[in-house]
């Protein structure tokens, strides 16, 4: 059989509201993506994530749904969408579509009937509990602060929301809510998208006794609810998948749980296609911290003969340039480090400019959850507004945007842009890099170097994590493909820079 798309292609992340601008009312919306398409074109990218674009009253910003099967008027119609779509496939980039099963909007029509009367024929479509005002069913916390519970005035009931109070969380044990939110689905494979991102799959389900988290537990119940049922639901959103062919992508984001677990959500091949590990997302710029979640999703995954994810940057923490410290070296280095991995790499919009996170001044602070700083406008060119004309855009910028744009950059060839770009094409001109086997190889002290092969195909990658100049001796010789400074660099064994990365390929001369 074929191997599906998914396993190598390389996915970019569109923060639509951030993106860019068709309208000039400051936030970005789908003509403003499909009139970018070029830039990813250009690029070499495989498909984008489209982050959520349906109609919403924007607490969460999109993630707080009104209407899973219509384009909210700040981001355009559905005649735009099915413009972005054509286009994007005219270029052969597929679309992934944000999908949010876990929770709706308090204004979606299902809520406001649910909470209209305890009689009501959707009221166990959200999750009520009894009690009384002054006692919370459990000690859950919200993902962005406050209880996870909410007091119902008008029918005296408590209801359930890890999200924010205007996320209430739908009910996946009851069937009417699986057949209707399974129709969402159809929706959009039958306009014709490539696959979903569903949000938060960690928590669909939840036991039902609603027991208390351990005493003295800091992080939201969202990020720690792991209940079985969800895999019984996950399961049926792959038969329905299987039901079309092509086959959509079912990429699922589960939170913060260990690499293991996160690899138990593509069950027997039977669940998730691919599943977000974001043990790369919150490893610090560290060699021995890296090899260790290398070695460890290579294991996971691989007992299951899963593919992994690999990501460095997302709409909801700090970008890896600033958590990194600031540096473009590391974050030119990272990025050869994510584009060499074995597994599906995942480019967060603007890291291909190596943005930092906006400092965004309190008076401009809009999101709940304090992600602000790395959903800043990108800038397009050095000119005023940045390709962003109109009103001035929902975010303040990264720094130097007069500098740091697409234009500036693609005038540049040594830029971080182009180095993207060359990964990119490195990727997918080299069997090994795509989908080849990984193995660590023997490097000195703060330096982490590895072998992608597949049959005589071969590369290898050094990623030097200390900030000196270090000798490495690799067995054999070989000869500088991709260098993260993007200079012409000396073969090895050799000298590699410090913060520095290369892919090297066997010389034959
Ligand atoms: C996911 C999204 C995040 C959102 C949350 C609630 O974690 O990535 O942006 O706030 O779910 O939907």
């Amino acid at each position: 059989m074929a191997e599906p798309w998914w396993k190598s292609a390389v996915f970019y992340q569109i923060y639509p509201r951030s993106f860019a601008d068709s309208d000039g009312d400051g936030v970005g919306d789908l003509p403003g993506v499909t009139a970018r398409l070029d830039h990813l074109a250009w690029l070499g990218v495989d498909a984008i994530w489209v982050c959520p674009f349906y109609r919403s009253p924007m607490t969460d910003f999109g993630y707080d749904v009104a209407d899973y099967c219509d384009v909210d008027p700040l981001f355009g119609t559905l005649e735009d969408f099915d413009r972005l779509l054509a286009e994007a496939h005219q270029r052969g980039i597929r679309v992934i579509v944000d999908w949010v099963p876990n929770h709706t909007s308090d204004q979606h029509p299902w809520f406001m009937e649910a909470r209209s009367s305890r009689d009501s024929p959707k009221r166990d479509w959200y999750i009520w509990v009894d009690g009384d005002p002054a006692t919370k069913p459990n000690n859950w916390k919200a993902a962005f602060g406050g209880d996870a519970w909410s007091w119902d005035e008008a029918t005296g009931q408590w209801y359930l929301h890890l999200f924010l109070p205007t996320q209430p969380d739908l009910n996946w044990r009851n069937p009417d809510v699986a057949a209707a939110m399974h129709e969402t689905l159809r929706f959009w494979i039958d306009r014709g998208v490539d696959g979903f991102r569903i949000d938060v799959v960690q928590g669909l389900t939840k036991d039902p006794a609603f027991p208390d988290d351990p005493p003295g537990q800091i992080l939201p119940h969202s990020a720690v609810n792991n209940c079985a049922g969800t895999h019984e639901v996950l399961r049926g959103l792959r038969r329905l998948a299987e039901g079309y062919s092509p086959v959509p992508l079912l990429l699922g984001e589960v939170y913060l749980l260990s690499t293991a677990t996160v690899a138990g959500y593509v069950g027997d091949g039977d669940e998730l296609h691919l599943a977000f590990d974001f043990t790369s997302l919150y490893a610090p710029w560290d060699a021995g911290a890296w090899r260790a979640c290398i070695e460890e999703v290579e294991s996971e995954f691989g007992a299951r003969a899963a593919w992994p994810t690999w990501t460095l940057s997302n709409h909801d923490n700090p970008r890896h340039r600033t958590r990194y410290g600031g540096s473009e070296r590391r974050a030119r280095a990272a990025a050869v480090l994510l584009l060499t991995l074995r597994g599906a790499p995942f480019v967060y919009y603007g890291e291909e400019l190596g943005l930092e996170d906006a400092a965004v001044p309190p008076e401009r602070v809009v999101d709940p959850g304090g992600r602000d700083g790395c959903r800043s406008p990108l800038p397009w060119d050095g000119g005023p507004g940045h390709g962003w004309a109109g009103a001035e855009p929902w975010l303040p910028w990264s720094p130097e945007p007069e500098t740091r744009n697409v234009a500036g950059l693609a005038a540049q060839e040594t830029s971080i842009l182009h180095l993207y770009r060359r990964l990119l094409a490195a990727r997918r001109a080299s069997p090994a890099l795509s989908t080849g086997s990984w193995r660590a190889l023997e490097a000195p002290a703060g330096v982490l170097a590895y072998e992608r092969a597949d049959g005589e195909d071969r590369r290898a990658v050094v990623v030097n994590f200390t900030a000196e100049t270090v000798e490495v001796a690799l067995e054999g010789r070989w000869a500088v493909e991709v260098d993260s400074d993007g200079l012409e660099a000396e073969g090895f064994p050799g000298r590699l820079a410090g913060d520095a990365a290369v892919i090297l390929r066997p010389r034959v001369d």
